[in-house]
């Protein structure tokens, strides 16, 4: 099975240059590590150019957002066909870093419905913001699942992936365990399996939260993911380049 790694390096880092280290040596590392693909999400004004010249291989890119309109008076925005003009073949959407700037469960449905419109795969994040002792997790990224997804297609939904990221495990200095991760897949897989019967089994399943080369190994392992979303870790070349040993050796 080949593991997938969603490199987000958010708003890292400050010059194209340090951008263009950090993605060479991504690049290799993949090439050196079978069975994985890449997808890069760096800041989309250096999309266009890290993708220059690039073959078609294991690393591609997503941009970390996008508007759900193809165009129009959107200042600060970009669009879903514009990125995928710029070469990306991913969008990230509903990251809790913009959730927390007001990106709601009905802006991730749209969003979602514009990705496939424009020749983008979706990565849908979703995830609680605290955990109490009770159950209200399972409810709360049901709704966000149910939301996000009601207007796909079915023959869309084995494209999708969707990143289970607990909003408390980011930027953090532990990540989930991979059994909880693993009832969570479960509880996932069957959300929309509801939905969309059977085929809905085909869509990935990916974990984020403070993963790092210490528990990737495990979390494919036995969180029952096709692989991770990984922030710090993505956006520096040498922790980068440890994470995807890690992956290597897992
Ligand atoms: P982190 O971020 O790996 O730095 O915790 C993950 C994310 O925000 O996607």
């Amino acid at each position: 099975m080949k593991a997938l790694i969603v490199a987000n390096w958010k708003m890292n880092p400050q010059t194209f240059k340090e951008a263009k280290t950090l993605f060479d040596e991504t690049k290799r590392m993949t090439g050196l590590v079978r069975g994985i693909s890449v997808i890069v999400a760096p800041p989309t004004v250096f999309v266009r150019s890290l993708a220059e010249g690039l073959r078609k291989g294991r690393v591609e890119f997503a941009v970390q957002n996008a508007h759900f309109e193809p165009s129009g008076a959107h200042t600060g925005e970009i669009s879903m066909p514009q990125a995928r003009e710029a070469k990306a073949t991913h969008v990230i959407i509903g990251h809790a870093e913009r959730r927390m700037m007001g990106e709601t469960n009905d802006d991730t449905r749209k969003k979602v419905s514009a990705a496939f419109a424009a020749g983008l795969t979706p990565i849908l994040c979703v995830g609680e913001t605290s955990r109490g002792t009770g159950a209200e997790h399972f409810t709360f990224v049901r709704e966000q699942l149910h939301t996000a997804l009601a207007d796909v297609a079915l023959s869309k939904i084995s494209k999708m992936i969707i990143a289970y990221e607990p909003v408390w495990a980011i930027g953090g200095k532990t990540a989930m365990q991979p059994r909880d991760m693993h009832e969570m897949s479960i509880f996932i897989r069957k959300a929309v399996v509801e939905k969309f019967g059977e085929t809905g089994h085909n869509m990935k399943i990916l974990y984020g939260g403070s993963v790092d080369a210490t528990n990737v190994g495990a979390m494919l392992r036995d969180g029952d993911v096709k692989g991770i979303l990984a922030g710090r870790a993505s956006a520096n070349t040498a922790t980068m380049t440890e994470l995807l040993r890690a992956v290597n050796e897992a």
